[in-house]
């Protein structure tokens, strides 16, 4: 299958590219044998010497923007990531839209590609390579992710139902975003559900995620303002000995029976196929794109930390030190909900999450679930305003997130402590070549 993530850069730091240029002008703070690695009072000190070295593996990472997929749905989430939707402004047009979504895709494809990254202050580029972020447009300059590769940066772009509406285009709504139904835990702000265009950004350097963000609004400015916006973070690439599964702030291990890329039926349950799907009620301007419905699911986790380890698995199904299933074996051990155990009982419970999740609960249904953590401080009840930013991509809602949530609404016994505070279903389109736009087969088609 195409895709276009998880493209490492290792090489993406043009050769001979020299420390004095990764730190900017090493004249300006003072010449050789300055003390670098966070500043005073960081306690790390490295000698600067004037002599090829590469960006971190972090840093030089690169995903491609273009490809028939847009990026950030099957690449692994990256550390950081940011959630927002924008509303047309009143009076913003087709032609409005279309114009945003050439100048975001353009700053994207540009923020995104490897090369002149480092040391782009002005006076120090290598000049070995066009393009980069110093290529953007000089009102967006403002120096923010300077000195930082692309460190994985991915811009996912999506259409809300909202939007058909403000741009005349209601012939091309997809039937697939019909509004998702009313499930009973839901306690929804509407202000920060919905919207007219969603955004999600990922990167793995706060700093090179906070300034795309900053270059998508100041592109917006008179076209679209922020609704709501979302901040969450996964764990760093590195800080465990090995690649692993991430851990959601409940402490589990969490996304290990996700739908594979090597499954062979992976494209059909996460992508739009050529030409669309009138089963679904997709458009051929889907063609190559996913719906994505995004919940933010605050974890009760005062509530949850007076079970004990024991409860905690049994209401999830699976060992909370490695993720393995209660009915035996490793983390990748698949599920054996048949199982029963000495005292008669079922090893996986019956209602325990991965149970009522489970494709086998829900007639095959199923989703690629690429979520975010969050933590925004403590809510007005004083308990801790913290848990999932919930990423869900199927390439039809009616046959992923929306059977498996109605038997998880009041079947799950994870459900007592969630709370499901917001919620948006967006259609994401197909990715672009170069030249093109996300979005154009729907604007100019
Ligand atoms: C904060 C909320 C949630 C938490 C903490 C959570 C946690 C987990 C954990 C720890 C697993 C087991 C590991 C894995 O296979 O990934 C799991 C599996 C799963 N979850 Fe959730 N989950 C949450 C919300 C949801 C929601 C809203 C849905 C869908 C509507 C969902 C669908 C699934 C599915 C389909 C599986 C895999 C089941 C299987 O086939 O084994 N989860 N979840």
């Amino acid at each position: 299958m195409e895709s276009a993530e998880s493209v490492r850069g290792e090489d993406a730091a043009p050769a001979g590219l020299s420390r004095r240029r990764l730190l900017g002008t090493a004249g300006a703070a003072g010449a050789a044998g300055l003390v670098v690695g966070g500043g005073a009072g960081a306690g790390v000190a490295r000698a600067v010497r004037d002599e090829p070295v590469a960006l971190s593996t972090v840093g030089s990472a690169y995903v491609p923007f273009e490809g028939a997929r847009q990026a950030g749905i099957v690449g692994p989430a990256q550390a950081v990531g940011h959630l927002v939707a924008f509303d047309l402004v009143p009076g913003a047009d087709r032609k409005a839209a279309a114009a945003l979504l050439r100048r975001w895709s353009d700053a994207v494809r540009t923020m995104t590609r490897p090369g002149t990254q480092p040391g782009t202050q002005p006076g120090t580029r290598t000049g070995t390579s066009p393009g980069g972020r110093d290529a953007l447009p000089s009102s967006y300059d403002d120096q923010i992710a300077y000195d930082a590769g692309p460190s994985s940066l991915t811009v996912t772009f999506g259409f809300g139902r909202s939007f058909f509406g403000r741009t005349g285009l209601t012939g091309r709504l997809p039937g697939a975003l019909a509004p998702l139904p009313d499930f009973a835990g839901d306690a929804l702000d509407p202000k920060r559900s919905n919207g007219d265009l969603w955004v999600q950004i990922g990167a793995d350097d706060a700093l090179v995620a906070f300034h795309a963000l900053r270059v998508l609004q100041k592109a917006a400015r008179d076209t679209a303002g922020v609704r709501w916006q979302m901040n969450g973070f996964n764990r760093t690439p590195g800080a465990t000995a090995h690649p692993m599964t991430g851990r959601n702030l409940m402490g589990q291990i969490d996304g290990t029976n996700n739908p594979k890329p090597t499954d062979a039926d992976f494209d059909q349950r996460i992508f739009v196929p050529a030409g669309g799907s009138a089963d679904s009620g997709s458009p051929a301007w889907m063609a190559g794109g996913s719906y994505a419905v995004v919940r933010r699911i605050r974890m009760l986790l005062d509530s949850w930390d007076h079970l004990s380890v024991a409860r905690q698995e049994k209401v999830i199904g699976r060992r909370k030190s490695d993720g393995a299933p209660l009915s035996g074996g490793t983390e990748t051990t698949p599920v054996d909900l048949a199982k029963v155990g000495a005292d008669g009982a079922l090893a996986v419970a019956g209602d325990a999450h991965v149970r009522v999740a489970a494709p086998a609960s829900n007639g095959g249904a199923a989703m690629l679930r690429r979520a975010f953590s969050y933590h925004d401080g403590i809510g007005t009840d004083g308990t801790p305003d913290a848990g999932l930013l919930f990423v869900a991509w199927q390439a039809d809602p009616l046959k992923g997130f929306v059977p498996v949530q109605r038997k998880l609404d009041g079947g799950d016994g994870l459900s007592r402590f969630l709370r499901h505070e917001a919620s948006g279903l967006f259609a994401v389109p197909g990715g672009c070549g170069p030249g093109e736009y996300v979005g154009q087969r729907l604007l100019e088609g």
